[in-house]
């Protein structure tokens, strides 16, 4: 198994399945108020260069249950790349903690402290990837039905979020379509992974610029905010770019079955109608529930099978 969650594409289709498996079972443990304590004694460090609720609160609160600690780092205690090199955060860390979680704007930087340290590193959001997110939007999907029956419509800008939900379909062998306009696919080198994957595991990935073509038929229609974190200086121009990617009742019509989804947060009237975030069809909050379990499963599946230094 790999050290690092960075990217939902470095695991195996059996053991994103496992932690699947094991993130439902610890929600219905959580749910009969059952703690079980796998990671008691543990500690993981989470770092943020960027705002966070869920990734924060579930990631905090995930270890507290499990039995372990977790402590918070801001960029400017740290200093990382001012004060010292990732290298050094990196091994300093790896002396004292069992993992790190780290939300950064540089993919590569993650990816030079998972080079780095001896410990497991956990990939809480990068410009590139959000694979803990994808996580849980597995695990709601299942709570709906299968995942591989089910086919997913992606719908808006091709982001970090877009990304590592096209990866986890193309790993799992599922039906995914991503409508976006064509100044915002998606990276062009996460396509091409994608479609090396998809060619494995039989997954039927469907590029367009069309939201229609996209949803029509599909049982989960999900997008996420046109701005994401860093792109704020582009707020207005994107707003033009995207107007016709909005999920609102007229899209939705087409797809008369579709369940929701957005990764929160939302801005209600840009990506999504207020109406149908908070509407019945909306697994929002299911997702945001499910970053808990997830998220825990994670944690034990990189933290258990680690050793120290
Ligand atoms: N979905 C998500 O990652 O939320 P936060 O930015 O609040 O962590
Ligand atoms: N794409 C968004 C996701 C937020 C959870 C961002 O990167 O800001």
């Amino acid at each position: 198994m790999p050290k690092d969650f960075i990217s939902v594409a470095d695991w195996s289709a059996d053991d994103l399945l496992r932690m699947l498996e094991r993130a439902q079972q610890l929600r219905r443990l959580h749910r009969a108020d059952k703690r079980p304590q796998t990671l008691q004694g543990r500690t993981l460090a989470m770092y943020f260069e960027k705002p966070s609720l869920r990734t924060h609160v579930t990631f905090e609160a995930g270890m507290a249950q499990l039995g372990g600690h977790a402590v918070l780092l801001r960029p400017e205690q740290v200093g990382i790349g001012t004060r010292e090199t990732p290298r050094d955060v990196a091994l300093n860390l790896s002396r004292w903690v069992d993992g790190i979680m780290a939300r950064t704007f540089s993919h590569d930087l993650v990816c030079e402290l998972a080079k780095h340290a001896t410990i497991p590193i956990i990939n809480g959001l990068t410009d590139l990837l959000h694979p803990c997110q994808a996580m849980a939007d597995l695990q709601t999907i299942a709570g709906v039905m299968n995942p591989r029956q089910a086919t997913l419509a992606y719908v808006g800008d091709g982001n970090n979020v877009a990304h590592s939900l096209i990866l986890l379909a193309a790993v799992l062998g599922m039906r995914i379509r991503v409508a976006t306009p064509a100044s915002h696919r998606p990276d062009l080198g996460v396509m091409s992974q994608a479609e090396d994957l998809g060619a494995e595991s039989g997954a039927e990935i469907f590029w367009t610029d069309d939201p229609l073509a996209a949803v029509k038929g599909v049982d989960f229609i999900y997008t996420d905010t046109w701005t994401s974190m860093g792109q704020e200086d582009e707020a207005e121009q994107r707003r033009e770019i995207f107007a016709r990617y909005q999920v609102n009742q007229g899209l939705i019509e087409h797809a008369p079955d579709a369940r929701l989804m957005h990764c929160l947060p939302a801005h209600r009237g840009e990506e999504i109608t207020g109406e149908l975030l908070d509407g019945p069809r909306s697994l929002v909050y299911e997702q945001a529930e499910n970053r808990l379990h997830s998220q825990k499963a994670v944690l034990e599946a990189v933290m258990l099978t680690s050793s120290a230094p």
